[in-house]
């Protein structure tokens, strides 16, 4: 099976994101619908990719397709999915990138609706290596899962995870590069003071950032042991306060998203 129409319910970023991944692998339906309540959003999305179809503010158009992102906010999603539910046919999958609103929220919202998906995207996505971990409601056949997956599959990694863990994946993966976007900027504006040339000091960070990764993900070595190989810690009298910043921080909002 296919879907041959897909609709986005808020044309935000993650919509940006998953439709430029969809587009790079060659993967986007004929028909896709995206609805917006900021028309410059919209208009900036289909500068980007013009083959997509702009609703308005009217949540209805893409609501009407055969499957349906919702890439609102938690705290208007409700609201909106109530007063479009009788567009939505059956059939369709609706996919939540929202976290907080389960499976069971989203279906009582929408009068009893079977067919839900819950993905947690991640922004690599936009270059098709995204980690995109997702979950299925009952209704949903395996012949429709494999559908959903292949799809997916144009967007990186999408394991299916169990519903109740899409919170704590939110808060490290999707908005974990947030944590550490910015200084790698920092790095990258000091390597040009020092000298550095952007394709150098390019392939320098990426690398040392992917090979750090591997040593402490992929090696035999325990994080002490990977820790303790480099003797010399220019931000050591720092590292109590960074670590406690994202304790609290972090753990705060995993408790809003639970809560
Ligand atoms: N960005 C990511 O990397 C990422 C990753 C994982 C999950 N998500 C989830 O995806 C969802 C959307 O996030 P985003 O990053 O795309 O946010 P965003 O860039 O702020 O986009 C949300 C869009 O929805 C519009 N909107 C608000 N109410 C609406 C309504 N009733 N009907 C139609 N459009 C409406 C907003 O317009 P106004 O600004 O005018 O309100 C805004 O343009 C959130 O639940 C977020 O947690 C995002």
């Amino acid at each position: 099976m296919q879907y041959q129409s897909i609709g986005f319910i808020g044309g935000g970023r993650i919509t940006r994101i998953i439709l430029t991944a969809l587009n790079k692998a060659g993967r986007l339906p004929e028909k896709v619908v995206v609805s917006d309540a900021n028309p410059e959003v919209l208009a900036h999305l289909q500068k980007e990719l013009p083959s997509v179809t702009g609703a308005g503010d009217d949540n209805a158009g893409p609501a009407s397709c055969d499957m349906i992102f919702v890439s609102l906010h938690p705290p208007v999603m409700a609201e909106a999915l109530g007063k479009v539910k009788s567009s939505i046919r059956p059939e369709a999958v609706i996919v939540s990138l929202a976290p907080k609103l389960t499976t069971s929220m989203l279906s009582n919202v929408l009068g009893g609706h079977g067919k839900i998906a819950r993905m947690i995207p991640n922004a690599p996505t936009i270059i098709n290596k995204g980690y995109n971990p997702v979950s299925f409601s009952k209704a949903i056949s395996a012949e429709e899962k494999a559908a959903i997956l292949s799809l997916f599959s144009a967007l990186g990694d999408c394991p299916e995870v169990p519903e109740e863990n899409l919170e704590a994946y939110a808060v490290i993966a999707a908005m974990g590069p947030t944590y550490f976007w910015f200084q790698w900027q920092v790095l990258s504006d000091l390597a040009r003071t020092f000298g550095l040339k952007d394709d150098a000091f390019r392939e320098a960070l990426s690398k040392m950032i992917k090979g750090a990764a591997d040593t402490m993900f992929a090696s035999s070595l325990t994080p002490a042991e990977v820790m303790d190989l480099i003797p010399v810690k220019p931000l050591a009298e720092d590292e109590e306060t960074i670590r406690s910043i994202f304790t609290t921080k972090l753990s705060a909002l995993y408790g809003k998203l639970k809560g």
